[in-house]
């Protein structure tokens, strides 16, 4: 681990952290600004939610905005990616007979919420398959246009994939899939922090984003950005008294809860920007990390590299091809998951797709190349 920068985390010595991408890693700078308003709700819980909240999540708000390029008047705050997405699949105007096109890499929680959809309301599934491995972020562009039909009525389109950390070129499949008039919900949960995002430019109809995985934020800050056409009849998951008054009045508040990931948002991005100032651009210094990284772990387990040397490709994370197959039982990947941790001390999730199995390794700046050169070291050595 980094001996410089990880005394600014809270994280476990012992430990080589190489999964950044599951849940990031909250810096203790914003720990202490979340152990801070938590006093402040606790000095006066009344004052607190019922006076101040309202106008303090307003200023988180606009700082987030400016960060992602994003029209504060249609950025509400969610817990998490997975209920943005939920608010949007289950607000759709869906009537029996539409189609829902998304990805075989779309996110399982994803794909379980348009499962839900599709029983719920009779829409039809409609599956993009995306090349793995692949040469160039353009062959992720076709198979959404292939899969869709006249009934294709909304695409989830993920930013990043989860299981190969493939960027996908969100520009290129939004333009197809406009011109075709489908609306685009964006799955961009590793996107802020990860990628430079203008959200107003990018003109999906529907963007989520976690600020808690690559932009340093308190696990629970989440955005979803709306397109002007398409806030009204747009509801979070739970209906509160802001019910019919606009995004912001719905999603502001949605019953009780700790707000503080919201509040202390622009903390953690304060946090990015002064690595990005003293690493000369987290992106690049993270990247840098992954790239050399991923080809010590591919050499020790004598596996191809799935992609090129590409940034627009990968980011901070990437897939290398573990040497045994998938066998269609995920206790396959959660057993190697367990035993490579508690055999080595070693961090990594193995992710599935086809019938192959992924090591995802992610460099975050917290991160330095003795820890993939370990795991490559444990890999060499035979463990399986
Ligand atoms: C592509 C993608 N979408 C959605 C999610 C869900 O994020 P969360 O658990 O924060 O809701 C993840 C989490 O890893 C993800 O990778």
């Amino acid at each position: 681990m980094n001996a410089d920068l990880l005394p600014l985390w809270g994280l476990d010595p012992e430990i080589t952290f190489l999964n950044n991408g599951s849940f990031g890693a909250t810096p203790k700078v914003v720990l202490a600004a979340v152990a801070q308003v938590h006093r402040e709700m606790e000095a006066e819980p009344v004052r607190f939610h019922a006076r101040q909240l309202p106008g303090r999540i307003a200023v988180a708000r606009e700082s987030v905005a400016q960060f992602l390029g994003a029209d504060p008047e249609g950025l509400a705050f969610v817990p998490n990616a997975t209920t943005g997405v939920n608010a949007v699949l289950r607000s759709f105007p869906w009537k029996a007979g539409d189609g829902l096109l998304l990805a075989d890499q779309t996110y399982n929680a994803v794909k379980q919420t348009a499962l839900w959809v599709s029983r719920r309301y009779g829409v039809e599934l409609q599956w993009a398959k995306l090349p793995f491995p692949l040469e160039s972020a353009d062959d992720m562009v076709a198979p959404w246009v292939d899969a869709m039909t006249p009934n294709t009525r909304l695409a989830v389109v993920d930013h990043v994939a989860s299981p190969t950390a493939m960027i996908l070129p969100v520009e290129k499949i939004l333009a197809a899939l406009h011109d075709l008039g489908i609306p685009v919900l964006v799955d961009g949960a590793h996107a802020p922090g990860m990628l430079p995002l203008d959200l107003q430019a990018l003109g999906a109809e529907f963007y989520v984003g976690n600020l808690h995985k690559w932009a340093y934020a308190a696990k629970g800050a989440a955005i979803l950005q709306v397109a002007e056409s398409w806030r009204e009849g747009l509801s979070p998951v739970c209906i509160s008294h802001g019910y019919g008054q606009g995004l912001r009045a719905e999603f502001d508040w949605t019953g009780t809860m700790d707000p503080s990931p919201y509040l202390t948002a622009p903390i953690a991005l304060d946090f990015w920007r002064k690595m990005d100032r003293e690493l000369g651009g987290v992106a690049a210094f993270n990247h840098a990390l992954v790239r050399e990284g991923r080809k010590l772990v591919a050499e020790a387990l004598g596996t191809p590299l799935p992609h090129p040397d590409d940034p627009q490709l990968y980011g901070p994370m990437a897939a290398t091809l573990w040497p045994e197959p998938f066998s269609g039982d995920y206790r396959q990947v959660a057993d190697l998951n367990a035993r490579l941790y508690a055999d080595h001390g070693i961090e990594v999730p193995f992710t599935t797709y086809d019938d192959r199995i992924w090591l995802r390794v992610s460099g975050q700046v917290f991160n330095s190349p003795a820890d993939y050169e370990r795991l490559a070291d444990v890999l060499r050595g035979g463990w399986r």
